[in-house]
């Protein structure tokens, strides 16, 4: 079987991009052909260079637009895309395009705390904010409406009185440290597999 052919969507840091990387390396159904940022200096684009994986970078106008990103999805025969820290809207002939095939890493227990704004450390503060006893990750498909799309996991951690953003914000990354890749590599196999 050919290999699902996955991009990376990336504006910070990148942690989850190059453990993504990583977990597909060498891999024998999937591999991840680039990684796409919107912002030119962000650090993710370096990262996945150093890891031999090729980069993009495509301004907001460009991303907004939509052709030029679908265009280079088609002609890297991108199969999946994964949003990994990815903090700008996603275009709608995108998602249809990708339809169940787009999976989006959200740093809170959706339904809450989704939608406008809910990006970054602003969801931690959200959270911590309104004295939440837990908060988690949500990995979901993207649909037209922001956050709201099917759920695919969650994963959860408790928040300890005292915790603050900075705290949270680490059991955060280390759920998602922990369960990206490996949800990302069911999903997929599954369903493909579902095709055949
Ligand atoms: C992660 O917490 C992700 O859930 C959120 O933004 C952060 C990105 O981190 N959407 P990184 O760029 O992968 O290090």
């Amino acid at each position: 079987m050919q290999k699902q052919r996955v991009a990376i969507f990336a504006s910070g840091t990148g942690s989850n991009a190059v453990n993504l990387i990583h977990y597909f390396k060498n891999h024998s159904e999937i591999e991840v052909v680039f990684v796409m940022s919107n912002k030119e200096d962000a650090k993710v684009l370096q990262s996945a260079k150093n890891l031999d994986v090729a980069t993009f970078f495509l301004p907001n106008q460009q991303v907004a637009n939509a052709e030029p990103l679908l265009d280079l999805c088609k002609e890297h025969q991108v199969d999946w895309i994964i949003l990994a820290g990815y903090l700008r809207l996603i275009p709608s002939k995108l998602i249809t395009f990708y339809q169940d095939k787009m999976i989006n890493l959200h740093p809170a227990l959706l339904p809450n705390y989704g939608g406008k704004g809910m990006y970054g450390s602003n969801v931690h503060k959200a959270v911590i904010a309104n004295n939440e006893n837990e908060s988690g990750i949500t990995i979901h498909f993207v649909n037209q409406e922001f956050d709201k799309g099917r759920i695919i996991a969650q994963f959860r951690c408790e928040i300890k009185e005292g915790d603050g953003v900075i705290e949270l914000e680490q059991k955060i990354r280390y759920l998602e440290q922990s369960y990206l890749p490996i949800v990302v590599e069911k999903t997929i196999l599954r369903e493909e597999k579902r095709k055949l």
